[in-house]
């Protein structure tokens, strides 16, 4: 299991505002939704089209994949409409000493 990567200060990553970092060779794409902090792999399950190009709806708290407009929950990783069926890969975020952090515990 690898250390936890520093996203951003704790007030630097705005509610819909989002972020992306590499914990080695995986891309996670941090989004506030609503104050709270949310990481996935930053790849469509469709096809492999990075999501930190989606549009992301502070309301639902949805990314929409621009190649071919699957929806997911930035929440749960749920793929919310076709093409795309499989969920996203969800990692754990937290929030310590005035920092965002996450990491591939994969
Ligand atoms: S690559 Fe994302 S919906 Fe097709």
């Amino acid at each position: 299991m690898t250390d936890w990567i520093r996203v951003a200060g704790e007030h630097e990553l705005a509610p819909g505002e989002s972020r992306v970092v590499w914990d080695g060779d995986t891309p996670i794409l941090v989004v506030n939704f609503d104050g709270r902090f949310h990481a996935v792999l930053d790849q469509c399950t469709h096809e492999d089209y990075e999501l930190s190009a989606a549009p992301f709806d502070a309301a639902t708290g949805e990314l929409t994949c621009l190649l071919h407009s699957a929806r997911f929950d930035v929440r749960t990783g749920e793929a919310r409409c076709a093409p795309a069926y499989l969920p996203l890969t969800v990692f754990p975020v937290k929030v310590e000493d005035g920092a965002i952090w996450t990491r591939d515990d994969r």
